[in-house]
């Protein structure tokens, strides 16, 4: 399938619309506990082919995952498969917390051998708050980075609209760009619209990379059934919304989902996230998460899935009135 690549942000790097979320490989530590069940490493694998398979291009992993497991099990997968490095963009983040920023330069070479000889093609601050040291500092130590070729570009994470501001000038002084802010974005997480994360994105050439594109699974109408949901580990059962009243709220958009699907064979998800990475344009891409291959696969493949601008406009309507 020959899927058409975006920019990331005004870089060279080219990547696919829909990209890989990799939290689900944080192996058994502290993300296994509040969101995900941890994966063996012959589960990864075979998730990261169907990903593959179906034109995904590009995956996107951080330090917080299991303290490197991710970005380990990640590439260790690519290996299997014969996935040379540099082959695919891989994203990876460091993680403020308690930290100064010398540890971005300090730690750079753990997240290169986590990631056993694999370019960091984006490296993102995964978070605006933790650090002891100022956003700037922060900013300039990835500069740093940048100008010595141990990463191509330089991303942020959960930045409001003043921090990317912020991010951009200082990158500038450097004389290079910011590529990109990963936030929440879904048909039930709209933010952006509001907080002018979106209109700045736009203005500065920033791409937005959306997380939780699914809101935790919950778009794809699985969790509408009480019994799929008592499975669920708390944090992520939080984090989600997927208490009655959310789920009796969001029942209109998810029937939709589902109508809108079956014109085009396709499942709710599918719809969710080719709405995602229609309806802003060029701007925002997204990084679904996978616990199975099937599910890989379906993100994977919502990148041919051809929305009408009618079929937008119904979901953007509903989506306004199951996200308030
Ligand atoms: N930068 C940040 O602060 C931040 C925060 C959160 C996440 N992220 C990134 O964003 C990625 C995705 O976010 P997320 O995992 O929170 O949420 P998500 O992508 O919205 O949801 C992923 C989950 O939805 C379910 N799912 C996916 N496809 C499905 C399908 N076709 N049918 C049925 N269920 C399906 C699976 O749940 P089951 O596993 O239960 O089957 C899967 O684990 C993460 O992997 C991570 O890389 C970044």
């Amino acid at each position: 399938m020959v899927t058409a690549t975006r920019s990331l942000g005004r870089t060279d790097l080219k990547i696919t619309p829909i990209g890989l979320g990799c939290m689900q490989f944080a192996g058994a530590g502290l993300v296994a506990r509040l969101f995900y069940p941890p994966l063996e490493q012959p589960a990864v694998t075979e998730i990261v082919d169907a990903a593959l398979r179906a034109g995904t291009g590009w995956f996107d992993t951080a330090e917080m995952y299991g303290r490197g497991r991710s970005e380990r099990a990640l590439t260790t997968a690519l290996r299997d498969l014969g996935v040379a490095p540099g082959q695919v963009p891989i994203a990876t983040k460091w993680t403020p917390g308690l930290r100064t920023a010398g540890s971005i330069v300090r730690t750079i070479d753990d997240r290169l051998a986590a990631l056993q000889g694999h370019p960091i093609a984006l490296h993102q601050i995964h978070l605006p708050y933790g650090s002891f040291s100022s956003l700037t500092a922060q900013l300039t130590a990835m500069a740093r980075l940048a100008h010595e070729h141990k990463i191509t570009a330089i991303g942020v994470s959960n930045f409001s609209a003043r921090q990317l501001e912020l991010a951009h000038a200082v990158l500038a002084r450097h004389d290079l760009v910011l590529a990109s802010n990963q936030v929440q974005i879904s048909l039930l997480h709209r933010d952006v619209e509001r907080n002018g994360v979106l209109d700045l994105a736009r203005r500065l050439g920033i791409t937005l990379i959306a997380y939780s594109p699914l809101r935790s699974g919950l778009l794809t109408g699985r969790f509408h059934d009480q019994q799929a949901r008592s499975g669920l580990l708390p944090f992520r059962r939080l984090a989600g919304g997927f208490d009655e009243r959310t789920l009796r709220r969001t029942a209109p958009l998810i029937e939709e989902l589902i109508t809108i699907g079956r014109a085009h064979g396709a499942s709710p998800s599918q719809v969710a996230l080719a709405w995602l990475i229609t309806f802003y344009g060029e701007t925002v891409v997204a990084i679904p998460g996978a616990s199975k291959p099937s599910q890989a696969t379906q993100a994977a493949e919502a990148m041919s899935l051809d929305l009408s601008a009618d079929e937008l406009s119904r979901l953007d309507q509903l989506s306004r009135s199951a996200a308030a």
